[in-house]
């Protein structure tokens, strides 16, 4: 792929992204499986459908440049998941597995909010306005994701990993 002007550029950080988000549609149930807190499998579940959605958002812009998404791998997410299947793996005490797995998601969800800021902000100098309020109501559930695991740990998580 060659990259001689900001919208190939776009085009190429978009691929990223719908690699990383069809990624994640994978590992997500498989993290929701693992965790023991029932609210924490909610929320791994509640966030399974935002990234099929977020998925269906891509498969809209791309249609919209005809283009498509496929043929490239998010290398950074590929690592991320390993690293969530890592603490899938373990054994142990459930809590400190869920706290592990919270410290898993939100580096995951780090990711998308700073790939999303930056595909937000070239559809904006592109001047591809549709495509800027889809990437921000993406962007901003990613957002709120990160907060809610946030939310999660502090309100218990931590607390009941720390006294095992
Ligand atoms: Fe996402
Ligand atoms: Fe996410």
């Amino acid at each position: 792929m060659k990259l001689e002007s900001l919208k190939d550029l776009y085009l190429e950080q978009l691929k990223d992204l719908y690699s990383a988000e069809t990624q994640l549609v994978e590992a997500l149930p498989k993290m929701a499986e693992a965790a023991s807190a029932r609210d924490l499998r909610q929320g791994f579940n509640e966030h399974l459908r935002q990234t099929q959605e977020h998925v269906r958002r891509l498969e809209r812009i791309f249609q919209d440049l005809g283009d498509s998404p496929k043929g490239h791998t998010c290398e950074g997410m590929k690592g991320l998941v390993k690293e969530g299947e890592e603490m899938i793996k373990m054994r142990g005490e459930p809590s400190v597995i869920d706290a592990g797995l919270i410290a898993a998601a939100q580096r995951v969800e780090h990711y998308e909010i700073a790939g999303y800021g930056t595909v937000r902000t070239y559809a904006e100098l592109l001047g591809r306005s549709e495509h800027v309020a889809l990437l921000e109501k993406t962007l901003q559930e990613e957002e709120d994701t990160d907060e809610k695991l946030t939310q999660l740990a502090e309100s218990h998580v931590n607390e009941e990993a720390l006294v095992r």
